[in-house]
C-alpha cells in the first residue's frame, strides 16, 4: 500500500511534493510573527551638519551695516574651508591661523568651486585643475595674472560677517 501511495503521489520529499508545494523543507517560511521595524523616516539634517559644520550661525547677532552674518565663529576647523552661498553669492570662507577669509567661490580659471578646494596653510587649491589661490589676498600661485575677489570679515560675538 506505502508503495503504491509512493508511486501514485511521489514521496512527501520527493520532486513531485516540492512542486505542488507540499515538501515542509523547502516550502517558503512563513512571514515573520514580528515584522522588522521599517526604516525610520528620513529626517533632513540641517545644511550645518550636512556640510560637517560644527556650530549654526547665530541669529541674535546684528551685523555691521554691509555685512552678513555667515557662520558662528567656531564652525570651521583650522584649515578647512567651505563654500557659503549669502544673497545669492557664493563665497568660500577659510580659517587659517584662526583668522577668517572669505574669497570668491569661483575659480577664474573655469568655474571650479574653490570652498570644495583643499586648503593648504593660506593657499586654496581649485578642485578641477589645481589652480592655487591664497585666501587671505586672493592672489593666484598659479597664474600671475589672475586672481579672487576677496571679501572684508569681522568676527562680532559669537558669529563671522562677511561684507557683501
Ligand atoms: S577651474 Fe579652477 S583651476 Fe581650473
Amino acid at each position: 500500500m506505502s508503495l503504491l501511495k509512493t508511486l501514485l503521489v511521489g514521496r512527501p520529499d520527493g520532486i513531485r511534493a516540492r512542486l505542488l508545494g507540499r515538501d515542509k523543507k523547502s516550502a517558503p517560511s512563513p512571514p515573520p510573527s514580528s515584522p522588522r521595524p521599517a526604516p525610520a523616516a528620513l529626517a533632513p539634517e540641517p545644511a550645518e551638519k550636512a556640510l560637517g559644520l560644527r556650530k549654526e550661525a547665530p541669529k541674535d547677532v546684528t551685523p555691521p551695516d554691509g555685512y552678513e552674518v555667515v557662520l558662528h565663529k567656531d564652525a570651521l576647523a583650522e584649515g578647512q574651508i567651505i563654500e557659503v552661498i549669502i544673497g545669492g553669492t557664493a563665497i568660500a570662507v577659510a580659517r587659517v591661523h584662526g583668522q577668517h577669509h572669505a574669497i570668491a567661490n569661483t575659480c577664474p580659471h573655469a568655474g571650479g568651486p574653490l570652498g570644495d578646494g583643499k586648503l593648504n596653510g593660506s593657499v586654496v587649491s581649485c578642485p578641477y585643475h589645481g589652480w592655487k589661490f591664497d585666501v587671505t589676498d586672493g592672489s593666484c600661485q598659479t597664474n600671475g595674472t589672475a586672481r579672487v575677489k576677496t571679501f572684508d570679515v569681522k568676527v562680532v560675538g559669537d558669529a563671522v560677517c562677511v561684507q557683501m
